[in-house]
């Protein structure tokens, strides 16, 4: 295993902040890489482990960022050893190395895009939140039943879409445009009962479902959306039966009220509202915010 020293060209943008570690942008030999710093070696060993397991099985598609090889940082910034390890794919692309004596940290192939939370904030459609689901179960399934890992900590950060991936209109998702990061909670299959790890993998994919209701949920300018087509009606609605309300009441009352009958007649109104509401809610629903046949 050949030692080798390759430039390590400072640090630049954060790229995120998690629970377990900062990722930064930065160079690697010229190349634009991205590297995670852990707070904590535990999560940098089981990280590095899960990258390796996917790599060891040649996949199709791709889960993670690319693999490439095991870098080990000196003192000096500047400078980082990198032994290479053995390539299980075409297209390897993580680098793996210890900071100072405290800190571990990989280095891997820069991921140019959004994460899925800031894709919902993006505004992205129904139909692209069908392809990347579809997308995201096909990688996790592929994780559990081929390479053996659980990821267990499936979030709307942990996904990235690739900027290739139009939020807005109908293409096809191809491999490799949204990827799965952060696997420092992963389990793997090699280490626990056949039982537990099923039973995570069947949190895993009820998680998912979870997170796409949140996904569609969270766009906060999709106008065309019934739910918010509705939320904003409802609301417009009521704006209107208060003004009239207050203005029927102005016109009742001729005499000069006192300030405190005045707040005992607001208290009954609002209290007639709620019966009126609570009918309301009691009525068949005219817009379902989205039908199950749509969501899958
Ligand atoms: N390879 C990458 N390329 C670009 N951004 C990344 C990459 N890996 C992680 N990020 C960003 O950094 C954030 C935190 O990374 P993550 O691995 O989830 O750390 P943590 O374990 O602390 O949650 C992610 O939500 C994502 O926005
Ligand atoms: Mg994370």
């Amino acid at each position: 295993m050949a030692d080798r020293i390759v430039e390590l060209q400072g640090l630049y943008a954060r790229l995120g902040n998690g629970a377990r570690g900062a990722v930064f942008e930065c160079m690697i030999n010229g190349q634009p890489a991205a590297l995670k710093v852990y707070f904590e070696e535990t999560f940098f060993h089981k990280e590095r482990l899960a990258y390796e397991k996917i790599c060891h099985n040649n996949l199709d598609g791709e889960i993670a960022p690319r693999y490439i090889g095991q870098v080990h940082l000196t003192r000096n910034d500047h400078h980082i050893i990198w032994s290479d390890i053995p390539r299980f794919q075409a297209n390897p692309h993580i680098y793996s190395f210890d900071i100072y004596p405290h800190h571990t940290a990989i280095a891997m192939e820069l991921l140019t895009g959004v994460t899925l939370y800031q894709a919902s904030m993006r505004n992205i459609g129904d139909e692209q939140i069908k392809m990347i689901t579809a997308e995201l179960s096909t990688r996790l399934v592929t994780l559990h039943d081929v390479v053996g890992i659980c990821h267990r900590d499936l979030s709307w950060n942990n996904a990235m879409i690739d900027k290739s991936f139009n939020l807005l209109s109908d293409t096809e998702v191809i491999p490799g445009q949204v990827r799965i990061v952060d696997f420092s909670e992963a389990l793997f299959s090699s280490a626990c009962s056949k039982k537990h790890f099923l039973d995570r993998c069947l949190n895993e994919m009820t998680n998912l479902g979870a997170l796409v209701q949140l996904v569609a949920d969270a766009r906060p300018y999709y106008g065309e959306h019934e739910g918010q087509k509705l939320l904003f009606g409802v609301m417009e609605e009521e704006e209107e039966k208060k003004k009239e309300k207050n203005f029927k009441s102005a016109g009742d009352t001729d005499d000069k009220i006192d300030s405190d009958d005045e707040v005992e007649d607001n208290d009954e109104e609002v209290g007639d509202e709620e019966t009126e509401d609570d009918d309301d809610l009691n009525r068949p629903a005219e817009h379902s915010y989205m039908s199950d046949d749509e969501m899958y």
